[in-house]
């Protein structure tokens, strides 16, 4: 069932994704070689705590750290640790926030210092991946239309979507209706409309589309060892389009 939200609960989801966005800002400045994952999951934890507010993450499932940073060809839930990021790293960061009743959930792939081209061109068709996907945010729409725009972009570009992980709605809980697969037609799918949150965030691999989760119980990796970038915002479906409040400003 899709919970519709009302403008105020909106504006409470945008102030916990306003969060998510500040702690990802900081996080951008901070990923540079010699720097540990378990470092970034300290800061991110610390800001949160700062505005009143809980990382999401943590304790979810059991999930141990406030901060999911995935490095290289690990796709999504890396955990953090001593791992030092060196130099043509590339890294997945996904943080949530829980404040005032409302999840917040947003995701960006950064590189570490200078990185291939190869890399730089995955993040960048991921990324743009994202943003073709939330101009369909729109009422009337179908969900295929979200699905669709990824997949096209990703697939022009050679690359390929990953299919055991999927976006979400999000609200009152982190993982609400309906899930949103990053491939899919056109047309398809339930009609969007007005008061639907939704993360949408396209897991992108440079080779197959298959993953494994490592014995950690939590890592995802690509099977073929290729690169994979993850982008992820929350969009709230509006009469004037879409609104994404996972975005700084
Ligand atoms: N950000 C992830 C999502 O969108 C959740 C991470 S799983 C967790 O579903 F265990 F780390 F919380
Ligand atoms: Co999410």
């Amino acid at each position: 069932m899709v919970i519709l939200k009302q403008p105020d609960e909106i504006e409470k989801a945008r102030a916990s994704n306003r969060i998510v966005a500040e702690v990802l800002s900081v996080l951008r400045e901070k990923v540079k070689p010699g720097v540990t994952t378990l470092e970034l999951d300290q800061i991110a934890e610390t800001i949160v705590e700062k505005r009143g507010a809980r990382p999401a993450f943590k304790g979810y499932r059991g999930y141990p750290y406030a901060l999911c940073a995935s490095v290289n060809e690990e796709v999504v839930h890396g955990m953090p640790s001593k791992r030092v990021l060196v130099e043509g790293d590339i890294i997945g960061l996904d943080f949530g926030v829980y404040h005032q009743g409302f999840y917040g959930d947003s995701a960006i792939t950064l590189p570490v210092g200078r990185v291939s081209g190869k890399a730089a061109r995955l993040m960048e068709i991921t990324e743009r991946s994202l943003q073709a996907a939330i101009l369909h945010a729109c009422p009337g729409n179908r969900l295929g239309d979200i699905s669709a725009a990824v997949q096209q972009t990703v697939e022009a570009a050679g690359y390929s979507v990953v299919r055991d992980f999927v976006g979400h709605g999000i609200g009152r809980d982190m993982h609400e209706d309906p899930q949103i697969p990053n491939f899919g037609k056109k047309g398809r799918g339930i009609e969007l409309k007005a008061g639907m949150i939704l993360a949408i965030e396209p897991m992108v691999n440079e080779g197959s589309y298959s993953v494994n989760v490592l014995s950690d119980g939590w890592t995802v990796v690509t099977q073929d060892g290729s690169l994979s970038a993850h982008f992820e915002h929350s969009v709230a479906i509006t009469e004037n389009g879409p609104d994404i409040l996972s975005r700084l400003n």
